[in-house]
């Protein structure tokens, strides 16, 4: 192919679009998502620790059943991205991971597995899904104590019985400290 001049605007034109991120876009990317978790993480631990003070667990139940959701959606909302939490093991089946999201679960589990801290696991990558490519990020998180009140091997009867009621398929039951309860998970459109 001769290189015409229309050949190489039409070059430049295409070139950026194919061209991976900057590293330093991907660490600036991967900081902006870890500021939105964490906006959502501490607004989240917040409503649940007023929640369990002021009513008990029970209560505090609706906070993740009804709060969860519209915090994520709030925190999706204003920045354009999408912000959730995901599971191997769900409670809410909306909360379901796709394929991707799959793949780093069980990553995040096998670096567990060989001795990694699950404080530490998270995993940054730009994934083209469908011609459309967006820097996707996750962060794992760590079952604490107060999450086994609801999430642990041994959950209160009438914590359970709320459980069942809002939850059926309930799978989100058996975990210990320190057990990866699922993770953080960002999407942020790139084209
Ligand atoms: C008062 C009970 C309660 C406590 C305490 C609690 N959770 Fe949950 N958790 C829930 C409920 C209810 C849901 C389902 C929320 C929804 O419908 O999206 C949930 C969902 C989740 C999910 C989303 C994935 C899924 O299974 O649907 C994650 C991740 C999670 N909880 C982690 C934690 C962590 C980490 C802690 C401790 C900091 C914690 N939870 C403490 C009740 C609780």
């Amino acid at each position: 192919m001769r290189v015409t001049p229309a050949v190489l605007g039409l070059l430049l034109v295409l070139v950026p679009a194919s061209m991976p991120l900057a590293e330093d876009d991907l660490a600036a990317r991967t900081t902006a998502s870890q500021e939105a978790i964490k906006s959502l993480a501490g607004t989240l631990v917040g409503q649940l620790s007023l929640a369990l003070a002021d009513g008990g667990p029970v209560a505090a139940i609706e906070v993740c059943n009804l709060v969860a959701p519209e915090i994520a959606h709030a925190e999706s909302a204003a920045r354009g991205w999408r912000v959730g939490r995901t599971s191997l093991k769900l409670r809410n089946p909306a909360n379901a991971p796709d394929a991707w999201e799959l793949a780093v679960l069980q990553d995040f589990e096998a670096r567990k597995t060989a001795g990694a801290d699950p404080k530490t696991l998270d995993h940054a990558e730009i994934v083209t899904d469908d011609g459309r490519r967006s820097f996707r990020y996750m962060k794992a998180i760590p079952t604490m104590e107060v999450c086994t009140t609801c999430h642990g091997a041994s959950v209160a009867p009438d914590i359970a019985a709320q459980l069942d009621a809002l939850y059926p398929e309930d799978r989100a039951r058996g975990y210990a400290v320190g057990d990866i309860r699922g993770a953080f998970t960002v999407v942020q459109p790139l084209d």
